[in-house]
């Protein structure tokens, strides 16, 4: 066991993704002696119409991976931006609900940090793991004031909604460990032991890891985009908007000529949203809707494997 309060084997979080971190996922990487998280929409295959179905689907999922597992696993909570007041996040107090409910104490919050969440968190016996979403020395010291256990730096590197600074895994990492006396976890572009070694040398004393999730025979991905993603060499991705990189499919490369004209990150975003996001191209494999957002070194990425090798491979 690792010391950190995670109740793990090894020091490595799964990164919560929307609609592609659910129980068998989850249970897996627990199993396999990391942490395993749900994300929002775990489990679904339809868009959930409202927080009260939230709470219960959540719940549901919450209860499927407790009978996959009986080692820890967590959840993703989402904080309010602006400052603004939790009330104001009715699917966020859903997820919390449900998690409270069912005695959860692994919190992966992400966002601003945030005084009332992380309160409430604290008040049910909960840890928070906090990533940051645009990474800055201010907000990691920030959360450690605030009673975060454990901060992730994200680089640009990412798969997923994109911090808006564009610093490198290798520039956030060493600047957290250096301003926050917790412990450092890294995310971005961390795809084998090569990368574990890296950032660890950096100071991190664990990793977050996303994309090289997808494609395992776990994940609730498609299994047209799990070859895709072993397929495809690191360069040939293009940014869709501002903050998100995608494969490039010819529904990527429509979207990517058209923020290329507008520089909107909002309007694309909002134009991916409609065609289905991820749900579409990541969950279902209609590749023709939406986008499969990936890290920038999936190039590293060769095989299909089961959690279980995956996580063996990364602290071989
Ligand atoms: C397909 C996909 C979906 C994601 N969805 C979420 C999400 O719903 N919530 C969240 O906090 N982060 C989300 N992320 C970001 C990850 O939690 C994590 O920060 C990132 O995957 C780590 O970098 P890596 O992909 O290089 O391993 C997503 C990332 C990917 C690749």
């Amino acid at each position: 066991m690792n010391d950190l309060g995670l109740g793990t084997q090894y020091p490595i979080i799964q990164a919560p993704m929307n609609w592609v971190t659910d129980a068998k996922l989850v249970a897996a990487v627990s199993n396999a002696g990391g942490l395993g998280v749900l994300g929002t929409n775990a489990g679904q295959r339809e868009v959930t119409p409202n927080p009260k179905q939230v709470e219960a689907r959540m719940t549901a999922e919450i209860q499927k991976t407790k009978a996959l597992t009986s080692r820890p696993f967590g959840i993703n909570i989402l904080t309010p931006g602006d400052g603004r007041a939790l009330a104001t996040s009715p699917y966020t107090i859903a997820m919390l609900k449900a998690a409270f409910a069912e005695g959860l104490r692994h919190f992966v919050v992400v966002g601003q940090a945030h005084q009332e969440t992380f309160d409430l968190i604290k008040q049910h016996h909960g840890m928070v793991i906090f990533r940051p979403l645009t990474p800055s020395v201010q907000e990691a010291q920030l959360a450690e004031q605030l009673g975060a256990d454990i901060i992730v730096a994200t680089g640009h590197d990412e798969g997923g909604v994109l911090p808006n600074r564009e610093a490198g895994t290798f520039t956030v990492v060493p600047e957290f460990v250096d301003a926050v006396s917790v412990p450092v976890f890294a995310a971005g572009g961390i795809n084998d032991h090569r990368a574990v070694k890296a950032v660890q040398a950096l100071g991190a004393v664990g990793v977050y890891v996303g994309t090289r999730f997808l494609a395992t025979e776990e994940a609730p991905v498609a299994d047209n985009v799990k070859q895709l993603i072993v397929d495809t060499p690191s360069q040939a991705t293009v940014m869709v908007s501002g903050n998100q990189r995608a494969i490039a499919t010819p529904q990527a490369q429509v979207y990517a000529e058209t923020y290329a004209e507008t520089h909107d990150t909002s309007a694309s975003n909002r134009q991916i949203g409609r065609d289905g996001g991820l749900r579409e191209s990541m969950l279902l494999g209609h590749l023709d809707h939406g986008i499969i957002t990936v890290n920038n070194g999936i190039g590293t990425i060769k095989q299909i494997q089961s959690v279980h090798e995956v996580i063996e491979s990364f602290f071989e």
